[in-house]
């Protein structure tokens, strides 16, 4: 498999816990996302820079390609503006595929990927002159609780086929709410007390990549670690019962923006409840002003580790990087549940053919 845009790893962490693909090349413009996945996957075959640069030399031959083109530009959060320029970078997708011609490939991205002109563009690729003329299609919105993740994300999934193989459909998932895994079956084993002022990660660790030097590398124990509060927080927080939010909280509580803002999101100050999903785990989790990041029995954020393992990252995985840029790379990733049951799913029609 060839993983474009890499980030720290998730696709090809779920890719690899299946023992059936091994990464022949990744992508990752990220210094400290890249320094992550080179930790997990080795640092040969990792380009550390541009797409664009990377896309016209020679690239390794690869059954599948993967990857989520970067989708600030349309995602539903933060500017929408039409021109930016990364939305563009699925082109360089494309041109990876028309170079490697791999036998499928699969693209993620937020489901509003789907209502964009970039779709639209990507799709017209497909139709007869286009640049992915000898490949099909299918397309969908996936939950990763469907896929085996303790985690309500959803994703728009687009897998390609080349046409010498039966063509690969999205998996229907669908997937009783019963049998979706839950935050206790991520987090229930984990020691839920965190000693106080255990809110840094361990100093003078450094790690040598690229001709770099990155903090790093850190695993599970070293990522359980909290923030330091202001006494205003924790009283917050202990008004705040399992599956409630900020409308809990009594007037001397509430921030005056929350006194002005009756309606809106539930998910403020939300915190989380052991027999359900999380959240989408984002790349702010540490901040309980930012959705439904308290722990469902503390009175403090998700920790790294947790956030970590809802996103599906084994305990022995390694990072690199700042808290914030850790951060940053566990909620950008795919969740590694929902990456295996893809490749699971990829291999076996690939087979069948
Ligand atoms: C959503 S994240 C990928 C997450 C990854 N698929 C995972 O499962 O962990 C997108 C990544 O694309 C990288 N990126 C953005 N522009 C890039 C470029 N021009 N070339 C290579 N990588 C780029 C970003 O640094 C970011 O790490």
């Amino acid at each position: 498999m060839i993983d474009l845009f890499a980030g720290c790893g998730g696709l090809s962490e779920g890719f690899r816990s299946t023992n059936l693909y091994r990464p022949m090349a990744a992508v990752e413009v990220d210094l400290f996302a890249a320094a992550t996945y080179a930790a997990n996957f080795g640092e040969d075959h990792v380009h550390y820079g541009d797409i664009a640069d990377w896309v016209k030399g020679d690239l390794p031959d690869a059954d599948v390609v993967v990857g989520g083109p970067p989708c600030q530009g349309f995602s539903n959060l933060g500017a929408k503006r039409e021109d930016d320029e990364r939305n563009e970078l699925w082109e360089r997708y494309v041109d990876t595929l028309v170079k490697v011609r791999p036998k499928a490939f699969l693209l993620e991205n937020v489901d509003r990927f789907l209502r964009t002109r970039q779709f639209r563009e990507l799709v017209s690729q497909f139709e007869n002159n286009g640049e992915l003329a000898d490949y099909n299609y299918d397309v969908k919105v996936l939950k990763a609780t469907d896929l085996g993740s303790p985690q309500l994300r959803r994703r728009a999934i687009v897998i390609g086929t080349r046409k010498d193989f039966d063509k690969i459909p999205i998996p229907s998932t669908e997937v009783s709410v019963a049998a979706w895994k839950t935050v206790k079956h991520a987090l229930g084993d984990l020691e839920p007390r965190i000693p106080q002022g255990r809110v840094d990660l361990p100093k003078e660790r450094e790690y040598s990549v690229f001709g770099r030097t990155v903090p790093g590398v850190y695993t599970a124990a070293d990522l359980h670690i909290t923030r330091n509060y202001t006494e205003l927080s924790q009283q917050r927080f202990s008004a705040i019962p399992t599956g409630g939010n900020r409308f809990d909280l009594p007037e001397q509580l509430k921030a005056p923006c929350w006194k002005k803002h009756t309606t809106g999101s539930g998910d403020v100050m939300g915190r989380l409840v052991w027999s359900k999903p999380s959240v989408t785990i984002r790349t702010e989790f540490f901040k309980p002003e930012k959705g439904r990041y308290l722990h469902p029995d503390e009175n403090r954020a998700l920790s790294h580790l947790e956030a970590a393992r809802l996103q599906g990252f084994p305990d022995n995985f390694k990072w690199c990087g700042t808290k914030l840029e850790i951060a940053r790379q566990i909620g950008n990733a795919v969740p590694v549940e929902l990456a295996a049951a893809l490749a699971r799913h990829i291999a076996a029609c690939l087979r069948s053919t």
